[in-house]
C-alpha cells in the first residue's frame, strides 16, 4: 500500500516520437505531492511542463515509470477507467479558457454534469452554486464573447471544479490575462487550494508562481530545483 503522498511521479519518462526520432519531453522525473498543496512547475518553453500535467490528468501516458493519485496506479488503468479518473478526480483549465461559445456561462459549466448523468435541476443549482463561488452570479447567461478574458477564465474554473474534483491541474491560466485579471484568476485558484482542493499550475510568470507552497523548476524535462516558499 503506497502512503507517502496524495500524487507521486515515480521515474516517469515521456518520450514522444517524430518519425523515428525520439523526442525526450519528461526525463526520471520523480515528485510526491501532498493532498491540499499548491504546486508550480515552471522552467522555460519546451522544459515539459504541459507534459507533466497531461500525464497527471491522465490524458496522455508515460513511455515509462509510474504514477500513483490516492494509491492507485493511473498507468495501469484502462481506457474506460482512466475515463472515469478524469471525470472523477480532476479538473483541468487551459491558457484559452476553451469554452464553447454558443453556450452560456451557465450552460458551459453544466456541460460536465451532463455527461455524469446528474438531472436537469441538480446540474441547475450546482453550476449556478459553483459561477457564485467564482464570482460570476450576475453574469449566468452571458456568451464567452460576452465575458472579459477574466471572466472567461473563472467560468472555466467553475465547469473545472462543477464534478467536484480532488486535483485542479491548470496550464498556464493566466497565460491570456492582463496582470491584474491574473493575479485575481491566481487569488481564487489560491483559495480553492485552500479550500482543500490539491492544484498543480504551469506558468512561466514568476508572479503566478509566487502563490504556491512549493515551486518545481524544470529544464530539459527534468528537475533543476525545487524551491519551498
Ligand atoms: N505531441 C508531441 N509530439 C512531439 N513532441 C512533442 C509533443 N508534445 C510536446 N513535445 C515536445 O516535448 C517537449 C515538452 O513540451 P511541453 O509542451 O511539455 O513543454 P512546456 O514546458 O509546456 O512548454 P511551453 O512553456 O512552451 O508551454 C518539447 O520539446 C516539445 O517539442
Ligand atoms: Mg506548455
Amino acid at each position: 500500500m503506497e502512503t507517502a503522498g496524495f500524487i507521486a511521479l515515480k521515474e516517469v519518462e515521456k518520450t514522444f516520437f517524430l518519425g523515428k526520432n525520439p523526442v525526450p519531453a519528461v526525463r526520471n522525473f520523480s515528485l510526491t505531492v501532498e493532498k491540499g498543496e499548491l504546486l508550480c512547475l515552471v522552467g522555460p518553453s519546451g522544459c515539459g511542463k504541459s507534459t507533466l500535467l497531461n500525464l497527471i490528468g491522465g490524458l496522455d501516458r508515460p513511455t515509462r515509470g509510474n504514477i500513483l493519485v490516492g494509491g492507485t496506479d493511473i498507468t495501469r488503468l484502462g481506457e474506460n477507467e482512466l475515463c472515469l479518473y478524469r471525470r472523477r478526480q480532476i479538473g483541468f483549465v487551459f491558457q484559452s479558457f476553451n469554452l464553447l461559445p454558443q453556450f452560456t456561462a451557465l450552460e458551459n459549466v453544466e456541460l460536465p454534469l451532463i455527461f455524469a448523468g446528474m438531472e436537469r435541476q441538480e446540474r441547475l443549482r450546482l453550476a449556478r452554486e459553483l459561477l457564485e463561488r467564482v464570482g460570476l452570479g450576475e453574469r449566468l447567461l452571458h456568451r464567452p464573447t460576452e465575458l472579459s478574458g477574466g471572466q472567461q477564465q473563472r467560468v472555466a474554473i467553475a465547469r473545472a471544479l462543477v464534478n467536484r474534483p480532488a486535483i485542479l491541474l491548470a496550464d498556464e491560466p493566466t497565460g491570456n490575462l492582463d496582470t491584474a485579471s491574473g493575479g485575481e484568476i491566481m487569488a481564487l485558484i489560491k483559495s480553492l487550494n485552500e479550500e482543500g482542493i490539491t492544484c498543480i499550475i504551469a506558468t512561466h510568470d514568476r508572479e503566478v508562481a509566487a502563490y504556491a507552497h512549493r515551486i518545481v523548476v524544470l529544464r530539459d524535462g527534468a528537475v533543476v530545483r525545487i524551491e519551498e516558499l
